[in-house]
């Protein structure tokens, strides 16, 4: 039968719980895998297969709780097999009620990560990849991945209850509750009464508790370096000076063929500059700990790329001159990492009265500066790395 009585579950109802239970309970195991797994050339490929598969998994999950969420809604609720037993019935249907909570916030919170950040490992399926009304931002992934951390630590708790209770009345008790679930059998006595309305009123007060707690929980402390105010940089010139008014500082990095946009948040730049020769000075300093880069921006700080904790600055210096309207080239060295190589930035310069609007690009390789020394070709990093800056600036 496929639907369930007040003492057995129907077909669809068990369907339901062993496809999404096995989901899970892979999820789970991939998602520990992905964790314990070192970042490195080695694991990076292996590691997006994973994830793609705990997000296709995750998102099947999603679907299927929502619709064995509205059949349990319209179907009779099978009754405790030992009502009697109040603390316990208590408990089963507290973790019953948490776990309903579990399958929509932990595949939900993964999405609203997913959708957050940019790069690496696709969702399979073939729907998009984002969800509306999520907007790519760091804050907003750190937030959702946060909820989906303490999640897992709820689910591991709430499933290993779950299954111990499972095999202490299948193993010792012997009472038919297994077998209900299992088989369809029936067990318990119609009319007996459930564990009233505070398994659900508890198991959404705890929800409510876990999902908030990185919300009012205060920030992490930035590590060491990020935000801190940057030596100014200088040009040493006889030429009209311009402050930076704002600006941003971009790199797009190719990961497994697919774009992945980053930025530096604090840098600082002099320019010298002449509109009547269209020659000039520029020199920008970089504080490279304030690089975001997606979801890979621990592995870009990290040792094999820009090494943040030892090469915490990168400066820019060039010779700036016009060769076409409003075209202009900066031509000179970027130290990055401890490597000095030469970079032309390539840029477009509009001086309006006293304010100057900039954009330009120059295209870096990796290799130059012995970056990803470990990802010798371009199958999980590319080569190239664009960079883009856009930025006004005020005559001083
Ligand atoms: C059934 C639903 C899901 C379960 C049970 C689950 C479980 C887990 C677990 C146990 C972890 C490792 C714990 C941790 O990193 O703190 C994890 C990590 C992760 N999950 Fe899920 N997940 C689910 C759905 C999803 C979905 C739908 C997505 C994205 C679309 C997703 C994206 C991720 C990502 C990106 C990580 C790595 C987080 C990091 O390293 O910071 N998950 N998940
Ligand atoms: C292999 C592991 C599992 C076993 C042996 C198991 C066993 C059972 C059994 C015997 C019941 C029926 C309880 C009763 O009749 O009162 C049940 C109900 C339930 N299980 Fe599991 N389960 C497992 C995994 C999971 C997982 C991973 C989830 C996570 C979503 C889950 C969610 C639920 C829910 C929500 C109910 C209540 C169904 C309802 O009454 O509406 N189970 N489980």
């Amino acid at each position: 039968m496929l639907t369930n009585t007040a003492t057995r579950y129907g077909a669809l109802a068990r369907f339901f719980h062993w496809a999404i239970a096995l989901l899970i309970l892979s999820d789970i195991a991939l998602g520990l895998i992905g964790e314990n797994t070192p970042r490195s050339a080695d694991t990076a490929a292996g590691l997006q297969t994973l994830y793609s598969v705990h997000k296709t998994i995750g998102v099947a999950v999603l679907g299927l709780a929502v619709l064995r969420i509205l059949w349990a809604i319209l179907q009779p609720k099978p009754v405790p097999v030992h009502p009697e037993r109040k603390a316990e019935t208590l408990l089963a249907e507290t973790i019953h009620w948490m776990l309903y909570g579990a399958i929509l916030i932990m595949p939900l919170s993964g999405w609203v990560m997913h959708s957050a950040e940019t790069g690496f490992a696709p969702i399979l399926w073939p729907f998009g990849q984002n969800l509306p009304f999520v907007p790519k931002s760091e804050d907003v992934a750190h937030m959702a991945g946060a909820v989906h951390g303490l999640s897992a630590l709820v689910i591991y708790a709430a499933v290993a209850l779950h299954v111990a209770g499972a095999l202490k009345h299948a193993l010792i008790e012997r009472d038919g509750v297994l077998s209900r679930m299992l088989t369809g059998r029936e067990a318990g006595i119609a009319g007996a009464a459930h564990g009233s309305v505070l398994p659900p009123v508890l198991a959404a007060v705890l929800w409510i508790a876990v999902v908030a707690f990185p919300f009012v929980m205060p920030a992490p402390e930035r590590p060491e370096g990020i935000g801190a105010p940057m030596e100014q940089a200088q040009v040493s010139s006889d030429l009209p000076v311009w402050a930076v008014d704002q600006g941003s500082l971009t790199i797009t990095v190719t990961q497994m063929g697919t774009p992945v946009e980053g930025s530096f948040a604090n840098w600082t730049a002099a320019i010298a500059y002449d509109e009547e020769t269209g020659t000039g000075e520029v020199t920008v300093n970089i504080d490279t700990t304030s690089l975001t880069l997606g979801s890979v921006t621990q592995q870009a700080k990290g040792p094999e790329f820009f090494n943040t904790e030892t090469y915490a600055t990168a400066v820019f210096t060039g010779e700036i001159s016009r060769f076409d309207g409003t075209s202009h080239e900066a031509v000179g060295a970027l130290t990055l990492v401890g490597q000095e190589v030469p970079v032309t930035l390539v840029f477009d310069l509009i001086v309006e009265g006293d304010t100057a609007t900039m954009t330009g690009t120059a295209t870096l390789d990796r290799r130059d500066f012995g970056m990803g020394a470990g990802y010798a070709d371009e199958g999980t990093v590319g080569f190239a790395v664009g960079v883009a800056t856009a930025l006004t600036a005020t005559r001083q």
